[in-house]
């Protein structure tokens, strides 16, 4: 890797923590963005000791707008930025009609108001630039309507949408914008909802490690969509097609004939 420079939010734990210590076992320096700068401190130290690179800290909550704002400047005037991993989410316990709106709030403004923020200044610099690679982390839940919560499905199915319009707009600007779907992980990310991990069942959970590498793999091998899981991606291809087929129809200037009875009558 020439000499790269990755923002990645969320850091402190997890996925985010995970692409830190494997980015930087690629030679990359970093930022690292979350709330708790001892996690992030540590983790710096030991990265920056172990790989011999720069790795600097960014304490925020981009919940606030002052965080927020805080890690927008550093993208938009750091020009040695390189990558952005927008990573940082979390999800809420419960369904969503039961669930705790003010949480419900905090979880959009994390998962989508935030991550749109960084995505929109981290493609207008790299586009200027012609280079750069934005890693936008959704959930195989993105694709999920059956269970879970459903502003969080609905938070991700936004950052497919997202990355998926962001793939078309930057096609041959020289910027990478990669959509990792994870399925179930072994992060905190459970507990901090006031769930236990091993409620789970163990043949759906990925090791991050392994769901770090496999984005990692797939972003190599150029997948605009990266389901870590999923042997066979014909399935995936069938799904956008199933999509695709649709879009004909889906705006014209009278409804199907199926609404016919109610037309009004000349
Ligand atoms: N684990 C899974 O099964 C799974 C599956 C699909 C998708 N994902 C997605 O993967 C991403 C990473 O989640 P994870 O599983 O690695 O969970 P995690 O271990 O809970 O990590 C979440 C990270 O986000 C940071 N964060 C949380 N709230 C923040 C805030 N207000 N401001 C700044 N940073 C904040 C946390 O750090 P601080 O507490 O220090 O701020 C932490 O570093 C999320 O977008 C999640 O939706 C996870």
């Amino acid at each position: 890797m020439s000499q790269q420079l990755a923002l990645i939010t969320g850091a402190s734990s997890g996925i985010g923590a995970t692409y830190a210590k494997q980015l930087a076992a690629r030679g990359s320096n970093l930022i690292l963005v979350a709330r708790d700068a001892a996690r992030l401190d540590a983790l710096a130290q030991s990265l920056s000791k172990e790989f011999s690179i720069d790795v600097a800290v960014l304490a925020a909550d981009l919940t606030h707008p002052e965080g927020l704002h805080k890690v927008d400047k550093e993208l938009r005037e750091n020009q040695q930025i390189t990558w952005l991993v927008n990573n940082a989410g979390m999800v809420v316990d419960g369904e969503f009609v039961d669930g705790d709106i003010a949480n419900i709030q905090t979880m959009l403004t994390l998962n989508i108001v935030a991550l749109t923020l960084l995505a929109h200044t981290a493609a207008q610099q790299f586009r200027a630039r012609r280079s750069g690679t934005i890693v936008n982390i959704a959930s195989v839940l993105a694709l999920v309507s059956e269970s879970a919560n459903g502003a969080y499905n609905a938070s991700k199915s936004y950052v497919l949408s997202l990355s998926r319009n962001m793939q078309r707009e930057l096609a041959d600007s020289g910027v990478r914008v990669q959509a990792v779907l994870p399925g179930l992980t072994r992060t905190e990310i459970f507990e901090r909802a006031g769930k236990s991990i091993n409620d789970l069942p163990v043949e759906k959970l990925m090791e991050v490690d392994d769901l770090v590498a496999a984005a990692l793999s797939g972003l190599d091998a150029g997948e605009l969509v990266t389901i870590p899981s999923v042997e066979d991606m014909q399935l995936w291809q069938a799904y956008e097609n199933a999509r695709i087929a649709i879009l004909p129809f889906i705006s014209l200037n009278k409804p199907a004939s199926r609404y016919s009875q109610n037309l009004r009558l000349e």
